[in-house]
């Protein structure tokens, strides 16, 4: 049978293989988005899984927005207005491919950073938007290049990840993120703001959404994979309510609702007392691995080579030399480190500068030390 045009039009994950090169033992991988199992936190969620026999319930169907005491929880943590509201999505992911699938008719004007986050890519491709870029600078996007992109393309959506960006790692300056939400309003463009990596800060202030600045044009994905665990495949999306209702009505479609068990499970994490020190942990571990790499970075790399700081996240953006990013990727892999090369993270490939994302939430302190080295003697030789 043959498949759809719109999924001929898709090519096949670059990451996929490389993630599959980098499961032999002998290579340090840099390359996948991983949280690190050790900081899943079973122990808390351990009551909430005994008590889950006694709840019969949450094994039959549900509502598609979600559990309802998990829904109520949310709406209080996120601090909703009575004019919002909030659903349970399977994974961020899904709220995404919800949201191109109830917005976008083919050749809508859609408008993301470049670089920007691959499954955002994916989704906007399968339903045949026209995606739009402009340039991320170190504080967001570039803003007269943004505002230009409204005027010329008139966008029906402006999707970014404002915190600790996938794959720069890139966090908003508060003047970006109120401009941003001034430009949206003006321009009637909804802005949608994907933020998996928000609550793993390790250094700095928290800034507030950019939807905090535009909360009737924008709508919010949260994700649980980053805090919890992606094996729950839990994720929230809110806005308006009459920007969330389309949405319940595509997921009845896609899978009635998420899984009622995890939903009660998650709600039992998110309700454990020890929940905020669990959260400390994970950001204290991520920050230290941090710290060894961007060390390590900065005084292995070679001088033609800019690595950024970050505030937190999961990934470092390393900036190399123009070359053949894909070739270099190989090349590093033999010399046993796998790491993405920037083309796959545009929507025009050809418009990549060269650059490497690495991960170092998923390596211990001596690998991620390891790690850089064997990079760095790539680097060496290739560039
Ligand atoms: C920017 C971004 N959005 C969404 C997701 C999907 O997350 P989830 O596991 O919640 O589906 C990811 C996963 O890595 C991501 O990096």
């Amino acid at each position: 049978m043959e498949i759809s045009q719109s999924l001929r039009r898709i090519p096949s994950s670059y990451i996929r293989e490389i993630l599959a090169a980098a499961s032999d033992p002998s290579v340090i991988s840099l390359a996948g988005g991983l949280p690190d199992e050790q900081t899943f936190p079973i122990d808390l969620m351990a009551p909430t899984l005994a008590k889950l026999t006694e709840m019969p319930r949450v094994f039959q169907y549900d509502s598609t927005a979600g559990y309802a005491p998990l829904i109520k929880h949310l709406t209080e943590r996120f601090a909703l207005p009575e004019t919002h509201s909030v659903m349970i999505s399977t994974g961020s992911q899904q709220g995404l491919d919800l949201i191109a699938r109830a917005y976008i008719d083919p050749n809508d004007v859609v408008v993301m950073e470049a670089p920007s986050y691959l499954g955002a890519m994916q989704v906007f491709g399968l339903v045949q938007a026209k995606i739009e870029t402009v340039p991320q600078c170190e504080f967001g996007p570039d803003l007269a290049a943004l505002e230009a992109c409204f005027k010329a393309h008139k966008p029906k959506m402006f999707y970014a990840v404002p915190d600790f960006h996938n794959p720069t790692g890139v966090c908003w300056s508060l003047e970006t993120r109120k401009k941003v939400a001034e430009l949206c309003i003006q321009y009637q463009v909804a802005f949608i703001e994907d933020a998996p990596y928000r609550e793993l800060r390790f250094s700095g202030e928290a800034l507030p959404l950019v939807s905090d600045f535009c909360p009737n044009d924008s709508i919010v994905l949260r994700s649980f994979s980053k805090i919890a665990s992606p094996g729950l495949r839990l994720g929230a999306v809110s806005g308006k309510s009459s920007f969330i209702a389309p949405l319940i009505k595509v997921k009845q479609g896609a899978d009635l609702h998420s899984s009622v068990p995890m939903q009660a499970l998650l709600l039992g994490l998110l309700e454990h007392e020890d929940f905020p020190q669990h959260m400390e942990r994970i950001c204290s571990l991520y920050q230290a691995r941090y710290s060894v790499m961007i060390e390590q970075l900065q005084t292995q790399l070679p001088n033609s080579c800019k690595a950024y700081p970050v505030d937190g996240g999961m990934f470092v953006w390393v900036e190399i030399p123009a070359c053949d990013t894909f070739e270099l990727a190989k090349s590093l892999l033999s010399n046993g480190v796998a790491v993405v090369p920037s083309p796959v993270f545009y929507p025009q490939p050809e418009q990549a500068r060269a650059a490497l994302r690495l991960n170092f939430t998923n390596a211990t302190e001596a690998e991620l030390t390891e790690a850089v080295t064997r990079l760095a003697q790539g680097l060496n030789q290739y560039i």
